[in-house]
């Protein structure tokens, strides 16, 4: 598939997805949400890649957030819900892909660029990073779940804070808030990304794609309801292939050959 706006590359277990607008700080157009749904559906459907980067061109922005321009242009309460649900259904994708998603987070993550990162499992930075939701500041309040996922990760205090005051943060403050999970030098980032896609590969393909599931599910429900559903996983991957080759490989002191069945 030829994609404008993004560039997709697939190397053996990993996927790379890198939003490619750089005289926009790769500002997501609606045709760049449209490739990035077509690019996860591609995903979706192969199950030998094992992980998905997703980066932004060039060495300023990750993502500067929503193209200013098209909201700008918006004519009606209608259309702002569409493109409100444009890329929560990317997002959604994302988290119900069996591929562990990495951000790795090149520089200016702002409004729909933070929340295309915070849409993702893993959040990788570079130390000049910055994160923000600045959408107040435009008249709006963060559209792609911002608010709510920052709520999720950080607590309310962070989530408001943020949202209000539309502030910049640092990749370390981000990261001390829980925001992101770590830091590199900027020249660091995309092979940190791969090294921690290998160590994902290394591990059973159901059982992590299970994993994925069960916390973004249980993160939905009660935790009486999480825990039955946990349970339910775990009976189901202890009649796996898989579980029988990775406790034998560990008994015979040997590294385990996944099947993903
Ligand atoms: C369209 C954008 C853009 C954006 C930057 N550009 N961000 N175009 N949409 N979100 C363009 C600029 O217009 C400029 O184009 C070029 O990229 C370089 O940007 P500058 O502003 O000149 O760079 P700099 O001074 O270094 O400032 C970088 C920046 C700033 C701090 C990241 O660009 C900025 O504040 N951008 C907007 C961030 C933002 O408010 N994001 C939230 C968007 S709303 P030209 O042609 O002049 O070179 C949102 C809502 C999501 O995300 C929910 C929707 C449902």
């Amino acid at each position: 598939m030829a994609f404008e706006n993004i560039v997709f590359e697939i190397n053996e277990h990993v996927a790379v997805i890198t939003v490619n607008r750089p005289k926009a700080l790769n500002a997501l157009n609606s045709a760049t949400i449209r490739e990035l749904g077509q690019a996860v559906d591609q995903l979706a459907q192969d199950s030998s890649v094992r992980a998905l980067i997703i980066t932004g061109a060039g060495e300023k922005a990750f993502v500067a957030g929503a193209d200013i321009s098209e909201v700008n242009s918006i004519e009606s309460s209608l259309q702002g819900s569409q493109m409100s649900e444009a890329l929560h259904a990317v997002l959604w994708k994302l988290g119900e892909l069996p591929q562990v998603t990495i951000a790795a987070i090149n520089g200016f993550a702002l409004g729909g660029g933070f929340e295309l990162a915070l849409g993702c499992d893993i959040r990788l930075a570079s130390e000049q990073a910055q994160v923000g939701l600045p959408e107040v500041g435009l008249g709006l309040v963060p559209g792609w779940g911002g608010a709510l996922r920052v709520q999720r990760l950080a607590g309310t205090g962070v989530a408001k804070y943020l949202v209000l005051t539309g502030e910049r943060i640092s990749a370390s403050e981000a990261q001390r808030l829980g925001l992101i999970e770590k830091i590199v030098p900027a020249a660091e980032l995309l092979d940190e990304a791969h090294k921690l896609a290998a160590k994902v590969a290394k591990n059973a393909p159901l059982a992590t794609a299970l994993a994925k599931r069960l916390i973004n599910r249980g993160a939905e429900m009660s935790l009486r309801d999480a825990i039955a559903y946990e349970n339910g996983i775990f009976g189901q991957l202890c009649m796996t292939e898989d579980v029988k080759e990775g406790t034998s490989a560990f008994l015979e002191k040997r590294a385990a050959k996944w099947q993903g069945k």
